[in-house]
């Protein structure tokens, strides 16, 4: 059993609250932190916690809390971080790590110098229809990955502190991106080193400092291409779909809306569809569990069998600080339109990688380019000879 300390009883603090004390888990939220007495001691009468603060510190250092739960703006995870380092309390942070890969690699320096276990939120690497993808891809079902795009879209998001680029630290790009550049590194294999990054951002709708609109491209050491698509001016609710393409196979999926739980109303006792929908009467796509197909319950339940192993969960502040570093990346392409490289002083995964070989062996003398079969029955074979670099076609019977 974990006993929590949540920090934050807002948007995500609830979503993590109700997945961690749902079903019949045995772990239990003991003390929560909020600003304001009333949203403190409200949150802990709905989730019958014992211990409520509007000190983060005292939140934190109850005696007996094993674990704390970030879920603060973006601007208060460092600060967070640094009074769990004091207090020696394992920590989880949700997404994104920092507001920038300097602020991440601060916490990630502080958590491992302490000697805490460090536990990056990034859900959505943690959705089931993830897992069952990655699982695939992992044992080569879709060969050698050559592209991974994620796209993540909504109305934009629901607090104030969201639409300040002081508090928030970016755009769309810092919250919607982190999970796109997660998921595709993911796939591509998080030992490749993320080489450069070229990206456009523009505000399009919203009176903001920050982008509310981008799509970025993450170039892998082995040639391998992450794609990430990010809005904050979509309509239509939210728009979660992965695409992965590899030398023998493609996954497509979508999380959130199409599922295959498709509803009509005219409205008649409208209630709460899914997160972001925009409507609650017409043709709507509630999602079933979406605690669940959000990845939370998967999620916590890797981070708490880390930790009651004394091993590091999937998704750790070292993840965080390089997610952080490939989207700074990205916004200094967006300012630069160049490529930009991927500053990372501490990188941990393969060293001196070069593109993939892309060449398929036909015979001694050729390379295989394409088989293929026509509508009117013939059976071809295209070749490029290695000695004389000449593409020839080979009719077959
Ligand atoms: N899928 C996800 O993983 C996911 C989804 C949403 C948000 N988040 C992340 O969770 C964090 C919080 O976002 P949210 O959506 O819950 O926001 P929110 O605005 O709904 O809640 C934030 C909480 O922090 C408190 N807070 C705000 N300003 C504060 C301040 N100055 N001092 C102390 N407390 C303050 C609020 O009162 C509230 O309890 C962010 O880092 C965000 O990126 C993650």
């Amino acid at each position: 059993m974990q006993r929590i300390a949540m920090l934050g009883s807002g948007f995500i603090g609830r979503f993590y609250a109700d997945s961690l004390q749902g079903q019949r888990s045995k772990d239990k939220i003991i003390s929560i932190y909020s600003r304001r007495e009333e949203s403190a001691k409200k949150f802990a009468s709905d989730y019958q916690v014992p211990y409520y603060s509007t000190n983060m510190e005292e939140a934190i250092a109850h005696p007996e809390v094993d674990v704390v739960c970030v879920s603060l703006p973006n601007n208060l995870h460092e600060q967070a971080v640094m009074l769990c380092c004091k207090h020696k309390r394992a920590v989880m942070v949700t997404k994104p790590l920092g507001r920038n890969a300097e602020e991440a690699r601060r916490m990630l320096d502080a958590a491992e110098k302490a000697g805490i276990f460090n536990g990056y939120l990034e859900d959505l690497v943690y959705a089931p229809k993830f897992l069952k993808a990655h699982e695939t891809v992992r044992k080569g079902a879709l060969g050698r990955i050559l592209w991974a795009k994620s796209r993540e879209t909504h109305p934009g998001p629901h607090s104030e502190w969201f639409w300040d680029l002081e508090q928030a630290g970016g755009g769309c790009i810092l919250d919607l991106g982190c999970h796109c550049v997660e998921i595709a590194r993911s796939f591509i294999g998080k030992d490749i080193r993320p080489a450069e990054v070229m990206c456009w951002a523009d505000t399009q709708v919203k009176p903001i400092d920050a982008e509310d609109h981008a799509i970025g491209l993450v170039k892998y050491e082995n040639g391998a291409i992450g794609q990430f698509e990010v809005s904050w001016t979509f309509r239509g609710g939210m728009d979660l779909r992965d695409e992965v393409m590899g030398e023998e196979g493609t996954i497509w999926t979508n999380n959130f809306l199409r599922t295959g739980f498709e509803m009509f109303t005219t409205g008649k006792g409208g209630d709460y569809v899914a997160e972001k929908a925009e409507s609650n009467s017409g043709w709507l796509f509630p999602v079933g569990d979406e605690i669940n197909e959000l990845g939370y319950n998967h999620m916590f339940t890797d981070m708490f069998s880390a930790l009651e192993n004394g091993v590091a969960p999937k998704e750790t502040f070292y993840d965080g600080y390089v997610v952080n570093s490939i989207l700074d990346a990205a916004y200094r392409s967006a300012k630069s339109k160049q490529w930009e490289p991927v500053k990372l002083d501490d990188w941990r995964g393969r060293k001196g990688l070069t593109k993939e070989s892309h060449l398929t062996e036909y015979d001694p003398d050729h390379y295989l380019v394409k088989e293929e079969v026509t509508h009117y029955g013939a059976k071809k074979i295209i070749l490029k000879n290695k000695k004389t670099g000449k593409i020839e076609e080979k009719v077959l019977e």
